[in-house]
C-alpha cells in the first residue's frame, strides 16, 4: 500500500535546537543500531520507520556498522526510503558515523581522513542518499592527529557530502579541542552523541558544562539502558525477545539484583508521577535544558509510543530528583 504521512505529525512532540545552530531536533530521536539488520523482520523495520516518522520523529541515526551483518541497518533505511519515504527526504534529519571496526586492514576503523571519507561514501551508497544530514565521528582515535580527523569532517562538509558534523563519545577536553579545530576551519561542531542515562553519569562531570559554553548540541544514546530503565526486566526474568537475551552488549549477568532493586525503585516513583519507567527515565535525561534529543532504540512501536508518552510529564520538583538519586543508590548496595 502506498504510504500517506501522517497530516499531524508535526503536532505530536516539541522540537529543541541543536545547540547554537540553526538545527532543530525532534524530542525524541529513533536509533537503528539493534533492530533493522539483515537479520530483523523488514516488515517490522518498515513498520517502526514509518510509526516513527508519522510521529514527528523526523531525526534516525545511523552508522556504518549497525547491523547485523555491518551495513544492513542502513541498506534496511534505504530501502524503505526508496519504498515509502522518497517524498520526505527533506523532512528528514538522516545521521549516520565512522570510527569503530568496519571492515579489516588500515582503512577500516579509526580517524583518518582515508577511512572516514570512504566509509561515508559507502553509507551513502547503501541508503541511496546524495548526502547525510549529521556524520558524526564515531570514536575517539588516539592514533590519528585530532587535526586529520576534524579537517575530514570538514572537507566532508564542503564536498557536499553532509550538512552538519559531530562527535560521539569524545571527553570534554577532546570535544573541547574538537570545536576549536572545526571553528577555526570554519565548519562548526554542531553536536554530540554522549551514552547518558540514569544508570551512566558520566557527562554530568564536565561534559554537559563544556558542550554548553562551545554552544554544542547534545543527543543521548542509550537513555533506557537498553531496556534496562524499563519494565523489561523488572520480574527478574529476562523475555526470550529481550535485548539482554538476544544481543551481545547487553548481558543477562548486567542485571544485578543491586541494579534491579534501584530499577524497582524507580519505577514505584515513576508509578507515583503517573508515568511508566521509561517516561521518567527519559523525561529525566530530557530535564537538562542543553538536551537536543533523546535518542531511544525500540524492537516495537508500542515502545515509541510510550517514549513519547514521557513528554507529558516533563517537569522534576527537587524532591522528586533527591528520590530518584536515593534509589539510584540502591545499585550500589550490598
Ligand atoms: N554513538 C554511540 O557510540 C552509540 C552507542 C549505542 C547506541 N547509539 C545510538 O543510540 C540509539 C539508542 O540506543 P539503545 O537502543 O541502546 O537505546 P535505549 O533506548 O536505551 O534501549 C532501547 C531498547 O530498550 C528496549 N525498550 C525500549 N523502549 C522500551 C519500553 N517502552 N518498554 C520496554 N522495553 C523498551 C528495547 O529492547 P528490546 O525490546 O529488544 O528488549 C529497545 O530496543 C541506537 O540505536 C544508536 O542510534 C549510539
Amino acid at each position: 500500500m502506498t504510504y500517506q504521512s501522517a497530516p499531524n505529525r508535526y503536532q505530536v512532540q516539541p522540537y529543541r535546537r541543536c545547540g547554537r545552530s540553526g538545527l532543530q531536533l525532534p524530542s525524541i530521536s529513533l536509533g537503528l543500531w539493534h533492530n533493522f539488520g539483515d537479520v530483523d523482520r523488514h516488515a517490522t523495520a518498515r513498520e517502526l520507520l514509518l510509526g516513527a516518522f508519522d510521529r514527528g520523529i523526523t531525526h534516525l541515526d545511523l552508522a556504518n556498522n549497525y547491523g547485523p551483518p555491518p551495513g544492513s541497518a542502513e541498506q534496511t533505511m534505504g530501502r524503505v526510503l526508496a519504498s515509502d519515504l522518497h517524498t520526505h527526504r527533506d523532512d528528514l534529519i538522516i545521521s549516520s558515523k565512522a570510527g569503530y571496526d568496519m571492515q579489516p586492514g588500515p582503512y577500516g576503523k579509526g580517524g583518518s581522513r582515508k577511512y572516514l571519507v570512504a566509509s561515508l561514501d559507502q553509507s551513502l551508497k547503501r541508503m541511496g542518499l546524495e548526502y547525510v544530514d549529521i556524520f558524526y565521528h564515531h570514536v575517539p582515535d588516539p592514533d590519528t592527529p585530532l587535526e586529520e580527523t576534524m579537517g575530514a569532517l570538514d572537507y566532508i562538509v564542503r564536498s557536499g557530502r553532509a550538512l552538519y558534523v559531530g562527535v560521539s563519545n569524545y571527553p570534554p577536553e577532546l570535544t573541547r579541542k574538537a570545536a576549536a579545530l572545526l571553528r577555526q576551519l570554519g565548519t562548526p561542531l554542531v553536536i554530540h552523541q554522549p551514552r547518558y542515562s540514569m544508570l551512566v553519569r558520566t557527562i554530568e562531570d564536565g561534559l554537559l558544562d563544556t558542550l554548553a559554553e562551545e554552544g554544542v548540541g547534545c543527543i543521548a544514546f542509550s537513555p533506557l539502558a537498553q531496556g534496562i530503565l524499563t519494565d523489561r526486566y523488572l520480574g527478574g526474568e529476562v523475555p526470550a525477545d529481550s535485548r539482554a537475551a538476544r544481543a551481545a552488549f547487553l548481558k543477562p549477568s548486567d542485571l544485578t539484583a543491586a541494579k534491579l532493586g534501584a530499577v524497582r525503585q524507580l519505577n514505584a516513583l515513576a508509578a507515583e508521577r503517573g508515568q511508566t519507567l521509561a517516561q521518567m527515565a527519559l523525561a529525566w535525561v530530557l530535564r537538562h535544558q542543553g538536551m537536543s534529543s533523546v535518542l531511544v532504540g525500540a524492537s516495537r512501536m508500542a515502545q515509541l509510543d510510550d517514549a513519547l508518552g514521557a513528554l507529558k510529564r516533563p517537569d522534576f520538583s527537587p524532591a522528586d530528583l533527591a528520590a530518584i538519586d536515593a534509589a539510584l543508590a540502591l545499585q550500589h548496595a550490598g
